[in-house]
C-alpha cells in the first residue's frame, strides 16, 4: 500500500502544473501589451497556470501582487519592475519562501545578488547611443532636441538617456533644449509635446524629437501636425521599441528611426524558471539586442508585424 501510495503521489506531482505569478509594469505602452501577450501565450503553450498582475504603473501594486503570489505558494516569480528601487524587503520573503524569483526587462538596484534567479533584459544605453550616432549622421552634429523621458525611476528612461548623451556630449553644436516625462504613455507624450512646441515658437527651434519609447513619439507627431507642422521632415523623431504603428508612421515619413526592443520574453522567462526547477544553473544576466530601422525598409517591415 506504501509503494502504491509513493507512486501515486509521485505521478500527481509530475502532472501538477507549475504555477507562475507575473507581476507587469501595466499596459502604458504597444510593447508592454505584446511582452504581456507573449508571457500570456507561452504560459499556455507549456501548461504553465499564470497568475498575472497589472500593477497600472505603481510599484506599490507591484509589491502587494508578489506578497499574494508568495502567500498562494507559486512555484516562481516574474517582476517586470516599474522603478528600479525598493525591492528588497519583497525580494527576501520570496527567498525565505524559497521561490526563484526573474527580473525581466528593467532593472532593479539591490546589493544581494541571490534576491533573484536572473534577469532577461536588453541593454538600455546602447539602445541610446544607437539612437543618438543615427541622428548626429543625419544632422551632421547640429541639432536642437526635444526629449520625451519615460517613467522617472525606470532603467530604461535612465539608461537610454545616459548612452544618448555620451554620444551627444561629442557633438558641440547639438544640445537638448527641452526634456520631460511623458511617462511612456501617448498620451502625456502628446500633451509635452505641445507645451514643447509652445515654448519654443510653435515648434521651430526644434530640429528633432528624442523620445524614449515609440508610444510617446506617436503621441508627438500628433501634436507636430495639429501645429501645422510636418513630423519626419520639419522635425525629426526617433525613439526605441518598434512596434507596428511606430512602423506605419515611419512608412509614411512622419518618423525617422527606432532601434527594435524584443517584447518576446515570456519563453526566456519560463525557460530559465523552468531550468532552476530542474536544478541546472542559470546565468545572471539573458542578453537581448535589436537592430536600429529607418524608413528605408519600414513599409516591409510593418507588413511583416502586421501579420505576427
Ligand atoms: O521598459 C521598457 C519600456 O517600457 C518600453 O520601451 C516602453 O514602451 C515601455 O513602456
Amino acid at each position: 500500500r506504501i509503494i502504491i501510495l509513493s507512486i501515486s503521489i509521485l505521478m500527481i506531482n509530475k502532472v501538477a502544473a507549475t504555477t507562475i505569478g507575473f507581476s507587469q509594469v501595466g499596459s502604458e505602452s504597444g510593447w508592454r501589451t505584446s511582452f504581456s501577450e507573449s508571457v500570456k501565450a507561452q504560459a499556455q503553450a507549456r501548461g504553465i497556470e499564470l497568475k498575472f498582475s497589472d500593477a497600472q504603473q505603481k510599484q506599490e501594486n507591484q509589491i502587494k501582487a508578489v506578497r499574494s503570489f508568495i502567500a498562494q505558494g507559486v512555484d516562481g516569480i516574474i517582476i517586470a519592475p516599474v522603478v528600479e528601487t525598493g525591492w528588497k524587503p519583497v525580494l527576501r520573503e520570496a527567498k525565505r519562501a524559497r521561490i526563484p524569483v526573474v527580473i525581466v526587462d528593467r532593472n532593479i538596484k539591490v546589493k544581494q545578488q541571490s534576491l533573484f534567479l536572473t534577469r532577461i533584459a536588453s541593454d538600455f544605453e546602447e539602445e541610446g547611443e544607437k539612437i543618438a550616432n543615427w541622428l548626429m549622421a543625419q544632422t551632421k552634429g547640429e541639432c536642437a532636441i526635444a526629449e520625451l523621458q519615460g517613467t522617472v525611476g525606470a532603467t530604461a528612461a535612465i539608461d537610454r538617456a545616459k548612452g544618448f548623451n555620451r554620444v551627444l556630449a561629442k557633438f558641440p553644436k547639438s544640445k537638448i533644449i527641452r526634456s520631460q516625462t511623458g511617462e511612456f504613455t501617448r498620451s502625456k507624450g502628446k500633451e509635452v509635446m505641445e507645451s514643447f512646441l509652445k515654448a519654443e515658437q510653435g515648434g521651430k527651434n526644434i530640429c528633432a524629437v528624442w523620445a524614449h519609447n515609440d508610444e510617446m513619439a506617436l503621441g508627438a507627431i500628433q501634436a507636430i501636425k495639429e501645429a501645422g507642422l510636418k513630423p519626419g521632415t520639419d522635425i525629426l523623431i526617433v525613439s526605441v521599441d518598434g512596434v507596428p504603428d511606430y512602423f506605419k508612421a515611419m512608412a509614411e515619413g512622419e518618423a525617422n528611426a527606432t532601434v527594435e526592443l524584443s517584447p518576446h520574453l515570456g519563453g526566456p522567462s519560463f525557460d530559465a524558471i523552468e531550468a532552476h526547477l530542474a536544478g541546472k544553473k542559470v546565468q545572471k544576466l539573458i542578453s537581448t539586442t535589436g537592430d536600429l530601422f529607418t524608413q528605408d525598409t519600414a513599409a516591409a517591415e510593418y507588413q511583416k508585424r502586421r501579420l505576427q
